[in-house]
């Protein structure tokens, strides 16, 4: 789009901008200096700035040229000339600006650069630590600022998205009270209220919910979220969620709104809709609630065709309580990795808690290698019956209890989705996943945690359950809550919420809260369930992913201006930092050491 242009800046036209129609104008240009090349009698120099680079001559400079001297690299100049035609020699089609140049006839170095740790352009060999220290500098190259604008484009888009819609922008506080999303809290200490802390929000749970109470009806806002947890290549501890709640809508509301907002963002075609698949479902196909669908390789759970069995190792898993023996299926036209690439599979699946992956052959009708020993044509027939994909091939198995065996079948599946080179990188598959359980069960404590949040409603067929007594059944209650995934990340997530004091407070019961905890903690919010709640539902869409999707980049630090590092420290400003004696003071507190 183009944009307005206000009289008043340092120079006429930027340097992406000059073409053969604008030869023989004098105009003015600013930025920073790319190249400089001295022939001799010639001298060269690459203009850059957001929007290109133009070439500067220097023929028609009756200045010193001794002045160009100072003109080091990343200096940043201000120059007028003329705009004249490239020698035919010197012409470069593939440059925007590359059949003009600017005889200058006027220079002005505006800030003089000394010698920089790294140049922002081309391949940056820098280590991502000195870019990272030095960000102002990584953030001058194209890629960077494209990634910066890409992401005011889709906070644009959002913003056109849900004004369409009849949403309301509301900022909530971020000096708050424990939003409890499964991290830890960062928090500020109060100088005026003495051992007390704010809460950085995890998100804007509670203040969205009790917007729906306030009668919002249509909530949304771009805003940053605090959670002090592991951080992965997909996760900051401060980040951007895109966050919305909706009063009086059902289920299919929230994801229409979903796909609307999909479409919009990721330019997908008129009609598009997300693929729906069930919590059950996706984890017994892919083994993750966040499985990237670009490609196939789906697995089967087959422990019952394992009870009795001659293999004793996986007789025994089918026997055992949460048990689970699972098979995958990899047809020879999809790939027949060597001898050494399988037993290389044990690697993979190890940082999952997997001991191995147990494997045989097909082919024409034959087993071999591996467990062969132990399928006879019975168990061949029964385990072709449930793949979509027959014939000869590869089956990997894995078993153990339940959680261990999805990680390493998943984490199978997407080592061979890279190394079978089965994924097109130019492909958005989303998945809608809904139905998820309402608990993570912890056996060895016996104890209920969200799976999503504190809030999310149980299903109403599951509120007999979940007023019951015995936690490893209640586990089992089912959640109106659903994911939006794309390509192997969890982009967005939500739930329709309890709106009924009495279920809420079962709620923190169950979660191990004593009344007194979750009065303490969360009474405001109880207490405002009591005075007329509309039934409302919400979501949220991890902003930083949806850009790391639409920029094709891997990590998340590609995407924030100004990131942080995997353990969390800020290397430019060096942040955290010790805090002044006088603010140790002022505040209170003293340090354990
Ligand atoms: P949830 O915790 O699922 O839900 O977060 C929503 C989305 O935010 C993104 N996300 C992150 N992105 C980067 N770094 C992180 N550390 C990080 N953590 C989460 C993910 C995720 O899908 N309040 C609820 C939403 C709701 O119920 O309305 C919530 O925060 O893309």
């Amino acid at each position: 789009m183009a944009s307005k242009q206000l009289p008043g800046l340092l120079r006429t036209h930027h340097c992406g901008e000059l073409r053969e129609s604008d030869i023989g104008k004098t105009v003015s240009l600013c930025g920073w200096v790319n190249k400089y090349r001295n022939l001799g009698s010639l001298h060269f120099i690459d203009l850059r700035d957001k929007y290109g680079v133009t070439q500067l001559g220097f023929e028609q400079f009756k200045g010193d040229l001794n002045e160009l001297k100072k003109c080091s690299l990343e200096s940043v100049i201000q120059v007028s000339g003329v705009v004249a035609a490239r020698p035919d020699t010197a012409k470069n089609a593939n440059m925007d600006t590359g059949l003009v140049e600017i005889q200058v006839t006027e220079i002005k170095i505006l800030s003089q650069a000394e010698e920089v740790p790294f140049l922002p352009h081309g391949m940056v060999q820098a280590t991502e630590d000195l870019r990272l220290r030095y960000r102002y500098l990584d953030l001058r190259s194209k890629k960077l600022q494209d990634i910066l604008a890409l992401r005011s484009t889709t906070a644009r888009k959002t913003r056109e998205t849900l004004y369409g819609l009849g949403f309301t922008e509301v900022e909530t506080p971020i000096l708050y009270k424990t939003t409890p999303e499964g991290a830890r809290d960062y928090v500020v200490p109060s100088r005026v209220h003495k051992g007390k802390v704010y809460a950085l929000p995890q998100s804007p749970q509670t203040l969205k919910q009790l917007l729906m109470i306030a009668n919002t009806d249509k909530y949304f806002q771009i805003c940053r979220c605090f959670r002090d947890e592991d951080l992965r290549a997909d996760r900051q501890p401060e980040f951007t969620q895109i966050d919305i709640e909706v009063s009086f809508p059902t289920q299919d509301y929230m994801k229409n709104l979903a796909t609307e907002m999909v479409t919009n963002l990721f330019g997908m075609p008129a009609g598009f809709s997300m693929e729906p698949i069930t919590y059950d479902e996706v984890m017994r196909d892919y083994g993750s609630d966040k499985p990237d669908v670009r490609f196939a390789l789906k697995q089967m759970i087959v422990t019952d065709l394992f009870k009795g069995s001659a293999f004793a190792t996986f007789a025994e898993v089918a026997a055992a309580k949460y048990g689970m023996v699972k098979a995958m299926f990899v047809p020879t036209s999809m790939g027949a990795p060597a001898r050494k690439d399988i037993d290389n599979l044990t690697e993979i699946v190890k940082p999952y808690g997997g001991k191995g992956v147990a494997w045989f052959k097909v082919e024409n009708n034959a087993v071999s290698g591996g467990i062969s020993k132990f399928v006879d044509a019975n168990l061949l027939n029964a385990l072709s019956e449930r793949s979509v994909e027959k014939g000869d091939g590869l089956w990997l198995f894995f078993a153990g209890s339940e959680n261990i065996v999805h990680d390493c079948a998943d984490a199978v599946r997407r080592h061979l989705g890279k190394t079978f080179n089965l994924i097109d990188p130019d492909k958005y598959a989303f998945l809608w996943v809904y139905d998820f359980p309402l608990f993570d069960y912890d056996a060895e404590t016996n104890s209920l945690h969200a799976k999503h949040h504190p809030f999310t409603r149980p299903k109403d067929e599951d509120l007999d359950l979940f007023f019951s007594t015995d936690k490893e059944k209640i586990k089992d209650v089912k959640a109106y809550a659903y994911d939006i995934v794309c390509n192997g990340y969890e982009i967005g997530g939500g739930s329709m919420r309890i709106f009924d004091n009495k279920v809420q407070s079962k709620m923190f019961e169950l979660l191990g809260f004593t009344p007194e905890e979750a009065a303490h903690q969360f009474g405001f919010f109880i207490e405002a369930l009591k005075y007329g709640t509309p039934p409302h539902a919400g979501m949220a869409f991890g902003m930083d992913r949806v850009i790391m999707l639409l920029a094709k980049t891997d990590s998340i630090r590609d995407v924030i201006a100004f990131p942080k590092t995997a353990s969390a420290t800020d290397l430019m400003a060096s942040a955290p930092s010790k805090p002044s004696d006088a603010q140790t003071k002022e505040l209170g507190f003293s340090w354990l050491e």
